[in-house]
């Protein structure tokens, strides 16, 4: 199976396994309400060491200390990811290791979901099927009504398109680009962002307009990355987040790192995930590094990407 792999230490047994952290490039929220999406699992992501314990869920990175039994919602995400896969939590201890950032829009959550699925699935067989279904039991934990691209980005590690009604496909790409990706420092909810999205069509029923056309702007997407065609893209980019202002779920300091990017050289610049603080991407060719150092002299951190890697 992708992504699991057994550790014998000393008497103890651990298993581990790792889920991608990712970025959405096109169609997030509107993924939600049925439009298609593209996205990519980074390397970047979450480790996940399962050994025999007490519950304890602890992340360093995350400075996150938590028990299965408890009430957080990461106790509460692994006890349903554990039922999920019928596994007895209180026996198994849980040590994760990130390098993706939390709250930060680029699936931290459901990197950590799969990891954890993923080490436990080491332990007792479950198949990769049943390593999502308990993946995707943990992320309504943390996001309500999840479209579900999170999960699959993370158990993917790849480029795909993602809706709600065909799940993943891996996509076609000519040749890998990169991607700048900048962190706005403001962490998010994104359960509380796409309820906001949803009020917003019902009282404002022309809403649902723009999020068709974020399906319309996926589609295109689609189209640009199979024929290599980063212009294209990085045009769609720009279209996609003013959408997304539209819809209300971008922030002062995420147009600010969006347009620094395009100051910088970027051809298109884009807010990433549910928005509302969380991350930025940018299409920036021989321009990234200084798209990087115009974000960083204005205190965002920000690194690069390379999409199309597995
Ligand atoms: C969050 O990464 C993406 C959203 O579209 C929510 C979802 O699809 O579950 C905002």
């Amino acid at each position: 199976m992708p992504g699991v792999d057994m550790v014998m230490s000393g008497s103890a047994d651990s298993t581990t396994g790792f889920g991608h952290g990712k970025v959405i490039l096109l169609g997030e929220h509107a993924v939600v309400f049925g439009q298609p999406a593209v996205a990519a699992g980074i390397g970047a992501g979450v480790r996940a060491h399962v050994s025999p314990g007490s519950g304890a869920i602890s992340s360093p990175a995350w400075e996150l200390e938590a028990q299965v039994s408890d009430d957080s919602l990461p106790g509460q995400a692994v006890r349903r990811l554990l039922d999920s896969l019928k596994v007895e939590g209180a026996s198994l201890d849980f040590w994760l290791e990130s390098n993706v950032p939390a709250r930060a829009g680029l699936g931290s959550s459901a990197a950590m979901a799969v990891a954890i699925a993923r080490a436990v699935a080491a332990r007792t067989g479950a198949s990769e099927a049943g390593v999502l279904t308990a993946a995707a039991a943990a992320e309504s934990v943390f996001h309500r009504t999840p479209s579900g691209i999170d999960t699959a980005a993370a158990s993917r590690g790849r480029l795909g398109s993602f809706d709600k009604q065909s799940g993943w496909k891996d996509l076609p790409l000519k040749a890998p680009f990169d991607l700048c990706v900048g962190l706005s420092g403001q962490s998010h909810n994104t359960g509380a962002l796409v309820a906001s999205v949803a009020d917003l069509c019902a009282t404002t029923p022309v809403a649902k307009r723009l999020l068709d056309a974020m399906g319309d702007i996926s589609r295109a997407g689609m189209d640009a990355l199979a024929a290599g065609d980063i212009t294209t893209l990085a045009r769609l980019f720009n279209m996609a987040h003013g959408l997304l202002s539209g819809v209300g779920v971008s922030t002062p300091i995420i147009d600010e790192l969006v347009h620094l990017a395009r100051a910088a050289g970027a051809m298109g610049a884009k807010l990433t995930g549910a928005g509302g603080g969380g991350a930025v991407i940018a299409l920036a060719a021989e321009h990234g590094e200084e798209v990087l150092r115009r974000w960083r002299a204005k205190g965002y951190y920000g690194f690069i990407t390379t999409i199309g890697h597995d």
